[in-house]
């Protein structure tokens, strides 16, 4: 099957395109490299089936041309830096609500099965409950992401496309994952 993967030159979208890849799969990855590495996929895009296409998810054209039979689109795209996004809050919106809706508009467009999206527990800001859990409120910490809610809108517009669209997606909230190509100095 042929999966896009975006954001598939960052730490948790490069080994998810190697897992998929040898899982034999078709795997198309859409990153801007803003803060991937051509590195974490210099192996992977020699493969046959594997595509490496140098876009960003705020070019709807370019999703909507690379979205056509696909069985799902893993969205891993995003700035993901806390602090970057407290600098850069119109680029944030910019990548992490509208990028988003494009990738769900995309595939509603080319009638993708379903579309599975990376939200982060960082929604939750200070709140010392732990586990963290779905039903909690988000009470996110950077302007950016209180103000536009731009990772709770990750989930919200992804349950609302499961709603509107008629077609399965789903947020993940992960925090700290762990894994090879992981950056030491990532800051949430
Ligand atoms: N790693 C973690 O511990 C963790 C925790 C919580 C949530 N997440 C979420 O999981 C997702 C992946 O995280 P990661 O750790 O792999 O981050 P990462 O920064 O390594 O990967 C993000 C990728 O998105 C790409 N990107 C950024 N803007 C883009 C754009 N406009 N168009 C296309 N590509 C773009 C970057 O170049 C990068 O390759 C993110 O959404 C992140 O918020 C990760």
């Amino acid at each position: 099957m042929r999966y896009i993967v975006t954001g598939g030159a960052g730490f948790i979208g490069s080994n998810l395109a190697e897992r998929l890849t040898r899982d034999d799969h078709e795997v198309v990855i859409i990153d801007d490299l803003s803060s991937g590495r051509h590195e974490n996929i210099e192996n992977l895009i020699s493969h046959p089936r594997v595509t490496f296409i140098k876009g960003s998810v705020t070019d709807l054209a370019l999703l909507t041309d690379a979205s056509a039979g696909a069985a799902g689109i893993f969205h891993l795209a995003a700035i993901a830096s806390v602090p970057r996004s407290v600098e850069k809050p119109l680029e944030t919106n910019e990548v992490n609500v509208a990028g988003t809706l494009n990738v769900l508009w995309a595939a509603k467009e080319c009638g993708v099965p379903a579309v599975v999206a990376a939200s982060t527990s960082a929604i939750y800001g200070d709140d010392p409950a732990s586990p963290k859990h779905e039903t909690m409120a988000p009470t996110p910490l950077s302007p950016p992401m209180r103000s536009q809610n731009s990772r709770a809108s990750t989930m919200e517009r992804s349950s609302l496309t499961s709603t509107a669209f008629g077609r399965p997606s789903s947020a993940t909230s992960t925090s700290l994952v762990p894994g090879r190509t992981r950056t030491p100095s990532m800051q949430r």
